[in-house]
């Protein structure tokens, strides 16, 4: 992977809920930190007990304007492999390795208006969209769902928000999220959602079931829909590179990604789950089998593909790598 670790210290933790820590990371120099784009993603490596080399994303969720410091908010996933819960180790003072910013869930420069829909942990690139589009004085209204008020981070600041609407799984009837909420489709609005996979799917399905084309939407998953195997279920095909001229069998069982790191090509990447977008790679000939949870009907039919997890529908996949 062609990582560039930044060095951090966590200058400031606190518990926002009892499941979700929130920790503000600084430059040990207290330079500037890299730019970024509301919506983006920081890749974690966790090289601590229990946690050794593990990499995990998270979303920046602090104001894409202020450069001197950037906000995590991570959720204690009750079946963490040592990610979350070494995140939520973490102490002030401490050091942590992080990616420079990436971003495939921008805000549109094509729509006037934006709306936001946050389901539980979901909030955190949300957030930074509504800091963004409230300095930039853009129209916008955010939709944040929680099980309860005692499960919603940010809870002080987002209710002195008028544009903010709270949904509460455990209260009456007339506050939880509906289409209706999104209103009608209108050509000048985006979308957004984030959450887990159950809410997406609702809100997805339900804002196109009221008429919302699908590429007014924008999403961002945080895990993808099928598990790992559906990845690599199929039959064997061949992948050609038409920088290298390398040719290189898929097996069943394999990803594209897998073997051509395992042959020592320099291929991008990151999540390995279809869902962060870094590895995708331009497709030049032959038929691919798209399986990921993140490109769009357009990125596809412009020949992008991620090789962690698509593969192909014809004997040949010819590569731009
Ligand atoms: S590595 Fe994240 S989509 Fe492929």
């Amino acid at each position: 992977m062609s990582n560039e670790w930044l060095d951090t210290i966590v200058i400031a933790r606190y518990d926002a809920t009892a499941r979700i820590v929130v920790l503000d990371l600084i430059s040990p120099d207290g330079a500037e930190l890299p730019e970024f784009a509301a919506g983006a993603h920081v890749d974690v490596l966790l090289d601590g007990d229990g946690a050794a080399g593990l990499i995990r994303q998270y979303s920046l969720c602090g104001p894409p304007h202020d450069r001197t410091r950037y906000q995590l908010a991570v959720l204690a996933e009750a079946a963490s492999r040592g990610g979350s819960l070494g995140m939520h180790r973490l102490r002030a003072g401490d050091r942590l390795r992080i990616s420079r910013p990436r971003n495939r869930f921008g805000v549109s420069d094509r729509a006037r208006r934006h709306l936001l829909v946050a389901g539980g942990i979901g909030i955190t690139p949300l957030l930074a969209m509504a800091h963004l589009l409230q300095a930039t004085g853009a129209e916008y209204e955010l939709h944040y769902c929680a099980r309860s008020r005692a499960d919603a981070a940010f809870l002080g600041e987002l209710e002195r928000n008028p544009r903010v609407r709270l949904h509460f799984d455990d209260g009456p009837d007339y506050q939880r999220f509906s289409a209706g909420d999104l209103g009608p489709p209108d050509p000048d609005t985006a979308v957004y959602v984030c959450g887990p996979g159950g809410f997406m799917d609702f809100v997805i399905s339900s804002a196109q079931g009221a008429g919302w084309p699908a590429d007014a939407i924008y999403k961002e998953r945080f895990a993808p829909v099928q598990d790992a195997d559906a990845h690599t279920e199929g039959g064997a095909f061949t992948v050609r590179l038409a920088k290298s001229g390398g040719e290189y069998e898929i097996k069943e069982g394999e990803s594209v990604l897998d073997v051509l790191l395992s042959e020592g090509v320099d291929a991008p990447y990151s999540c390995q789950q279809g869902i962060c977008g870094e590895c995708i790679v331009r497709v030049l000939a032959g038929e691919p089998d798209h399986r990921d949870d993140i490109l769009t009907d357009r990125e596809r039919a412009d020949g992008m593909f991620t090789t962690c997890s698509s593969r192909a529908l014809s004997p040949i996949l010819e590569l731009d790598l």
